[in-house]
């Protein structure tokens, strides 16, 4: 007989006669003559209860039985005459499929602590945090999808391996064939040429924008930036739409949009695994999450960020003035004490932002974008595209780009050149902010930082 999952269980209408469940065991009580396990598939959060008579088979099998130990149960469900939950599992045959010895099983009935859990994370998933997580983490991606869908955006799959180095920040990964310490020379390697792992598929969703109107890519991207911070690694994925025939401003409506349509159907979808982060996790999750939905994002031009930040009593850590890369500390004074809500800085410094932005008529500023969240800082990165040849080209030299190298992105503004604006948003960060959770490593299944390979 095929499995039912505990959720479908949980969700029944009525009882159901014949059924098998399977699943991992998360507590066991004996009791005189029949014995209760409470069962866990991972489909939900919630476990089932199972109760099960003992006779000479089942109690040689109940002794094998503890904590983690995966088992399959047939019986029927029906109701529960205890408290606390409507439905049960009577089972009539257990059976042991794969023992836990509960000397060494790592996952003990107590609470453990982020950092240990982080340190198995093949076994973390079967907890109810980082279940709840995972299953979040599903739901979104698949409303990502069903989001671009309802506007008509098209899915375009952009190259993990790449050549160029989309944001200049030469925080790229090198990919290689030579063996270590050979002679060979670039001209032997696999492409010939040096090769990296993409930081961004924004070049190359560029080009196809730029011939099918509006696109994302939704993919992993890799960053080799020393920065060990809770905001941070090495492998994220990332969310990047592209709109032809738009400015800042439709970018800026598409994000808040985007943001506030997946808030919305995480609460309408994965209500019981949010409500135990709100519980457990971060207090002020709801409220976050309310604020989000009801207010129109503010928008503030870099310069008055600046502005406020230099006139405010708090001290920052890192000193404000005008050209500077708005820090964490800056992004979140902004978003939590200044505003408390989301809000876009916009039109940044044409110094600290990458060749492609389009610059403004102060030929100081790029019409660049981020969007702050509370308690995470930056969650967006964006921008309209420079789109006029003369202007990209004269940027590109001044910040030394090749342009042989990005001759076919430069071919893009020489054949039919259209205003286009996107941006990116880190899936992970997004992840953060529906669950409250404070580190990035907690919402990415094996997370990748400096010194961390291992899974
Ligand atoms: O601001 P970024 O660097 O923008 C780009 O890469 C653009 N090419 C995107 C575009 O316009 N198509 O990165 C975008 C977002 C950030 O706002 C942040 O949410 C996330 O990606 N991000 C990271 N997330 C986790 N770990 C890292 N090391 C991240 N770096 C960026
Ligand atoms: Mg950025």
């Amino acid at each position: 007989m095929k499995r039912t999952k505990i959720k479908a269980l949980l969700n029944a209408e009525s009882a159901m006669p014949e059924i098998v469940v399977k699943g991992w065991v998360r507590t066991k009580r004996d009791s005189k003559g029949f014995s209760f396990l409470e069962l866990n598939d991972g489909s939900c959060l919630k476990n089932i209860q199972t109760v099960i008579d003992h006779t000479p088979e089942i109690e040689a099998e109940l002794a094998k039985i503890g904590t983690g130990a995966s088992v399959a149960i047939e019986g029927e469900l029906v109701e529960s005459p205890g408290k606390g939950q409507k439905w049960e599992v009577r089972g009539k045959s257990l059976k042991l499929l794969g023992e836990a010895d509960p000397e060494t099983f790592p996952l003990q009935k107590k609470r453990h602590s982020d950092e240990f859990l982080r340190g198995i994370a093949h076994l973390r998933p079967r907890t109810n945090k980082f279940g709840a997580m995972f299953r979040i983490r599903s739901e979104l991606a698949q409303a990502i999808h069903k989001f671009f869908a309802e506007k008509d955006f098209f899915y375009v799959h952009t190259p993990v391996l790449t050549g160029s180095d989309c944001e200049g920040a030469g925080e790229m990964f090198r990919v290689t064939c030579l063996e270590h310490g050979c002679k060979s020379s670039i001209e032997e390697d696999f492409f010939g040429k040096p090769a990296h792992l993409t930081v961004s598929g924004q070049l190359e969703a560029e080009m196809f924008s730029l011939a099918l109107g509006d696109v994302y890519t939704f993919g992993p991207t890799f960053r080799a930036e020393n920065s060990n911070t809770p905001r941070h690694v090495a492998e994220f994925w990332m969310i990047e739409p592209e709109m032809a025939f738009a400015d800042l401003a439709d970018d800026m409506d598409l994000g808040e949009e985007m943001i506030k349509y997946l808030v919305r159907h995480i609460l309408d979808n994965c209500a019981d695994d949010v409500e135990l982060f709100a519980k457990w996790v971060d207090k002020s999750l709801m409220p976050t999450l309310e604020t989000i939905l009801e207010n129109e994002f503010i928008r503030l031009p870099y310069t008055e960020a600046i502005n406020i930040l230099k006139k405010t009593k708090k001290k920052f850590e890192y000193p404000v003035e005008w050209g500077m890369d708005l820090q964490t500390e800056h992004e979140r004074f902004l978003c939590e004490e200044k505003f408390k809500q989301p809000l876009y800085v916009y039109d940044y410094p044409k110094t600290i932002k990458p060749f492609y932005m389009r610059m403004n008529d102060d030929n100081e500023t790029v019409a660049a974008m981020d969007c702050l969240v509370p308690r995470i800082g930056e969650i967006i990165g964006g921008s309209q595209r420079e789109e006029r040849l003369d202007v990209l080209h004269a940027r590109m030299k001044e910040m030394d780009l090749s342009e042989e190298e990005y001759w076919w992105y430069l071919d893009s503004r020489r054949f039919g050149s259209v205003p286009h604006a996107g941006f990116g948003l880190g899936f992970e960060r997004l992840l953060m902010l529906v669950t409250g959770v404070g580190n990035i490593r907690d919402a990415i299944p094996f997370p990748r930082t400096p010194n961390h390979l291992e899974f």
